[in-house]
């Protein structure tokens, strides 16, 4: 029996991938974390460099696909042109319709690998700029960045990215991995579920949060802002971007990863500005809600992510598509789970209530 793809306790805000935890996990290469996840293992040394080799190989689009997104609307978010291009790119794939554990291991690596490539080269064109060739010798983070600036990030930047992915990729059955899960249950192929987690990931109340949390700390502008914008909010009745969860009931233990390392890119960039509006932001939430109302709401995932993005001026356009970078293997090592399994997710109307 595969280890458990995913472990979380909501209650002591724990969370493991294939039984390790996630603080472990953060220090490895993505290509490692993405390999545990489909694999069940982690990889040797040999296994990984024939892996990263792999994915690396197959960064590239090809020409039709660059001509597709210069025919996009660019008003549209960057997770929509990726929705459309992954649909695209399918027909190019010789093993589409293979579904033997070789051929969807070939798929999974192609869209791995191609998935930043797009998201890259849309925002590129969408801006007037050519797109950027990847680059085979970085890692998944260093050359995500590479190929969106047109040059190489610094080395913390390169970090950061890489551990946002990993902090990203997997999340039990989340909304987005549930919706690949029941696209994989019908023996559907792995495109058509990757396109079915891209359409759930977008909503604001799950991916889409990240981009409402950038746009968020843009508006506050500041800290003394902060905790008037947050009264006025609760006050209309109206959520807080990056708070809550339906599981964790305490800190996200990915949350706190990311609030360490927004707060290492503040104090490299000599800039605590953005962070310490966060701060008052969370800090006013906690008051507001935990001490004075007792409830659990807490910064999830999205929060500090969304600040990391606004350090490293990435646009809230391009936040979900940068979390779909790294949910993609944790939506690939549910399909494979379910492709072993051959049977198909149908639930009764009734346990709509329960969910
Ligand atoms: C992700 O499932 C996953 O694992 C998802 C994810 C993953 O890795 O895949 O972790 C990624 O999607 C994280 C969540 C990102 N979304 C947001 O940050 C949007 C804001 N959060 C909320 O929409 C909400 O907290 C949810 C959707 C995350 C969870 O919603 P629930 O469990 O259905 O809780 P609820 O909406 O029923 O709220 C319960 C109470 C309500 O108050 P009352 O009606 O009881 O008085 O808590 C309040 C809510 O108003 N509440 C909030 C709040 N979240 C819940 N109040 C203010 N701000 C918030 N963010």
């Amino acid at each position: 029996m595969s280890k458990n793809i995913c472990f979380i306790d909501g209650l002591e805000g724990i969370l493991k991938y294939r039984e390790i935890d996630i603080n472990q996990l953060v220090e490895l290469p993505y290509d490692a974390v993405s390999y545990l996840l489909i694999q069940g293992e982690l990889p040797g040394d040999q296994e990984l460099a024939e892996y990263a080799a792999c994915l690396h190989g197959e960064r590239e689009v090809n020409r039709e696909v660059i001509d597709v997104i210069r025919m996009c609307n660019f008003n549209i978010d960057s997770i929509e042109a990726l929705r459309t291009i992954v649909s695209f790119i399918s027909q190019f794939d010789p093993d589409i319709n293979d579904s033997s554990p070789e051929g969807n291991m070939r798929k999974a690596i192609r869209l791995i690998a191609k998935i930043p490539t797009i998201v890259a080269a849309y925002f590129r064109i969408a801006n007037g700029k050519q797109p950027v060739p990847p680059d085979p010798s970085l890692s998944h983070g260093a050359n995500f960045l590479y190929m969106l600036r047109g040059n190489k990030p610094t080395q913390l930047e390169a970090e950061v990215m890489e551990k946002d992915f990993i902090l990203s990729a997997e999340h039990e059955l989340n909304a987005s991995t549930f919706s690949s899960r029941v696209t994989a249950s019908t023996l559907s192929d792995l495109y058509s579920a990757v396109v079915s987690g891209l359409c759930t990931l977008k909503g604001p109340l799950h991916g889409g949060a990240r981009a409402e949390v950038v746009t968020m700390i843009e508006e506050i502008a500041c800290p003394e802002n902060a905790e008037n914008y947050v009264l006025d909010k609760l006050s209309k009745k109206e959520k807080i971007m990056g708070f809550g969860h339906r599981v964790y009931k305490t800190y996200d233990p990915r949350g706190t990863i990311f609030k360490q390392l927004a707060k290492q890119l503040a104090e490299a960039k000599g800039d605590m500005h953005w962070y310490n509006t966060a701060e008052v932001v969370e800090n006013t939430v906690i008051r507001e809600l935990v001490e004075k109302k007792g409830k659990p709401i807490y910064p999830n995932v999205d929060f500090y992510s969304g600040v990391i993005y606004k350090y490293m001026d990435i646009p809230p356009q391009l936040a979900t598509s940068i979390f779909a970078i790294g949910r993609v293997s944790g939506w690939i090592a549910h399909c494979f789970d379910q492709y072993e399994k051959k049977k198909i997710i149908r639930p009764r109307a009734f346990m709509l209530d329960e969910c």
